[in-house]
Formats: structure tokens, C-alpha cells, sequence
């Protein structure tokens, strides 16, 4: 037994999102901002990854993947992730993902995987690829939680399943092996606004929405941001205020409480007497606000592939440090010859 001289070890956190496209208001909103957040908190030493195996589950255009895995990364340091302290990387530069994937796939059920939402919801969408690794995501995703033995993982509500199952996967495994992962808790921010289509709201914001006014992409230009805010579905009451039918002013309430830190009943307050075009101006000018910056800081860094390069180089340092102890672990214990 190693004995702990530290305090108390921090946790760590580990998340993660595709590369298959860009990211919505939503996603920052989600996700992006909460690990910034996290990642300034002293308790907790973050893993943040970006998913490019997870990603080709869905037919990719190459030219587009190598463009749309940069952007990610650049859009992680310029919302504010630090790169040089702690590990943001390519899943794909860790070969130690693949290799206790294909270990968990060995311990996990083909009914576990088809009662994953996730894949029958993927599944009617591609009906034309429905491929293996689409069926297999969810121990791949399993993998890359424990293989650095992450103490809290940041998802979303759709992904919480597959978090169950990794869950489910761990214990197995320990319990087959003996003691060899450790068993993840979701992390489920506190306060996180859920952010909803801007012209369907009762759906959630989603970029694979046919209709793009129902979106606000993180990139997207100003002048299209400010008219898609403009557009969005309201109701004839002309209130700002919560009630019955009027989601869509409930959306852009919530999306200006995101922006600005005002509560619902302040934000109420402020726009009492005041009409619709009064308060979509303001909520679009808060975006606007919160972005531009993330924009700029972007539009830098893709100009600087130098820097981004050795951010993912630093990270894949890191991160295989971690993941190949536990990997080498995994591999004697299932009774593998060492190397
Ligand atoms: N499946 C996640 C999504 O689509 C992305 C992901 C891959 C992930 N591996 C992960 C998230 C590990 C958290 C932890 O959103």
C-alpha cells in the first residue's frame, strides 16, 4: 500500500465533446463554461478531451474532421480552458482509449448497448450505417473514464446512461479482477440553464436542427446571431414575465440569466413595460457581449497552429502519463504476458 502523505488528493474531472460539428450556445452554456469554471476551482484537476474516435461512429468527411477537431480545440482555450496546466487532448492520440475499449467491450452485454438511447436514436438517424462502433460507443466512452480513474464526469442529461453503464462496467470489472477502477459519480452542474430552440421552444437548442434560426452557433457571425434573437418564436401577450405559452420569452429569459447573472424575477423587473424588441435587443446584445470576445481569441489562435499544436503535444504527454498506468494495470490483470 502506498501511503498518502498529501492532503486530501484532488479530484479529477474528466468530459468531453465531439468534433462533428460547431458548437451551439447551448454546448457553452451546458458545458464549456461550467469546466472553466471547474477547472478554477482549486479541488479538482480536470481531463478535457476531445472525443474524435467517438466521433467517426457517423460517417465524416476527412478534410472536415481535421478542420472541425482544430476549431474545438481553439474554441476550448478561447472560452477559457487552460491548456498548459492540465491535459486537453485528442482521444485518438491516446492508443491506450482504443485498447481498454476493446477489453470493456469483452465485459460488456449486447443487450447493455442495445438498450442505449443513444444508439437506437442514432440508429433511425443513419439508418444506412448502422456500424459497430456506433453499437460499441458506450463502452469506448466507458474507457476513456476509467482510464483515468475520474472522480466526476460533467454530461449532460442525454449522456447519463451511458455513464450508468460505465458505472455498471467498473464495478464488474473490479469485482471480476479485483479493485481496479474507480467508480465515477456524474457531475450535473448546479445551476446550468437548459437552453432551448429559438424557434421551437419546448426542444432543446440543437445544431442538428434543420432550421438554423433555431440555433446560435458559438462561431456564428455577429450580425447572424443578433438577427436570429430577433427571430425568435415569443407569444402576443408582449410581457416579459414567465406563464403559461410563453416558453419562447422563457427561453430568451433564460438565455439573457445566462449571459448576465440576473435572476428571472430581476430580469422581469427590468423589462417590465417595455416591449419584445426592447428586450430581444438587450438579450442580443448580451450574447453578443459574451461571445465577440470568444470569437476574437479564436479567430487568433486558428492563426497560430504552432501554439495549438503544442497544447494537444503537452496534452497527450499528460494524459498518456495517466492513461497507460492504468492500462498496463488492466492488461496483467486479465492475464496478458507483459511486453
Ligand atoms: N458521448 C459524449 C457526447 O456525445 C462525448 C464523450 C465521449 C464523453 N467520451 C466521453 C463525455 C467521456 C464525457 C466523458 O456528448
Amino acid at each position: 500500500m502506498e501511503t498518502n502523505i498529501q492532503a486530501e488528493p484532488k479530484k479529477r474531472i474528466l468530459s468531453g465533446i465531439q468534433p462533428s460539428g460547431a458548437l451551439t450556445l447551448g454546448n457553452y452554456v451546458g458545458a464549456l463554461r461550467n469546466w472553466v469554471q471547474l477547472q478554477k476551482e482549486e479541488q479538482y484537476e480536470s481531463y478535457y478531451m476531445i472525443a474524435d474516435l467517438h466521433s467517426i461512429t457517423v460517417r465524416q468527411e476527412p478534410k472536415d474532421l481535421r478542420k472541425n477537431c482544430m476549431d474545438l480545440l481553439a474554441l476550448f482555450l478561447a472560452c477559457g480552458l487552460d491548456g498548459e496546466k492540465e491535459p486537453i487532448f485528442f482521444q485518438s492520440h491516446i492508443p491506450a482509449h482504443t485498447q481498454l475499449g476493446w477489453v470493456l467491450d469483452c465485459n460488456t452485454y449486447m443487450g447493455e448497448l442495445s438498450r442505449m438511447t443513444q444508439f437506437k436514436d442514432k440508429s433511425r438517424k443513419h439508418a444506412d450505417n448502422i456500424n459497430a462502433g456506433l453499437f460499441t460507443y458506450p463502452s469506448l466512452m466507458a474507457a476513456d473514464i476509467l482510464l483515468y480513474q475520474a472522480d466526476l464526469v460533467p454530461v449532460g442529461k442525454d449522456q447519463k446512461q451511458h455513464l450508468e453503464l460505465t458505472r455498471d462496467l467498473a464495478v464488474r470489472f473490479n469485482n471480476a479482477y479485483s479493485d481496479t477502477f474507480k467508480v465515477p459519480e456524474p457531475y450535473i452542474p448546479k445551476v446550468g440553464a437548459k437552453i432551448m430552440s429559438l424557434q421551437e421552444p419546448t426542444q432543446k437548442m440543437s445544431k442538428s436542427d434543420p432550421n438554423e434560426n433555431s440555433y446560435i452557433l458559438l462561431l456564428d457571425p455577429i450580425d447572424k446571431i443578433v438577427k436570429k434573437i430577433k427571430r425568435a418564436v415569443t407569444d402576443s401577450e408582449a410581457r416579459v414575465c414567465l406563464g403559461e405559452g410563453k416558453e419562447g420569452v422563457e427561453n430568451l429569459m433564460s438565455i439573457y440569466s445566462a449571459m448576465t447573472g440576473k435572476t428571472m424575477d430581476e430580469i422581469t423587473a427590468e423589462f417590465d413595460g417595455k416591449g419584445y424588441g426592447d428586450f430581444k435587443a438587450a438579450v442580443a446584445e448580451a450574447v453578443v457581449e459574451v461571445l465577440r470576445p470568444i470569437q476574437e481569441k479564436h479567430a487568433d489562435l486558428m492563426k497560430n497552429k504552432d501554439y495549438l499544436e503544442s497544447i494537444y503535444r503537452k496534452g497527450a504527454e499528460m494524459a498518456n502519463y495517466t492513461a497507460r498506468k492504468t492500462i498496463s494495470k488492466v492488461y496483467r490483470k486479465v492475464g496478458f504476458i507483459q511486453p
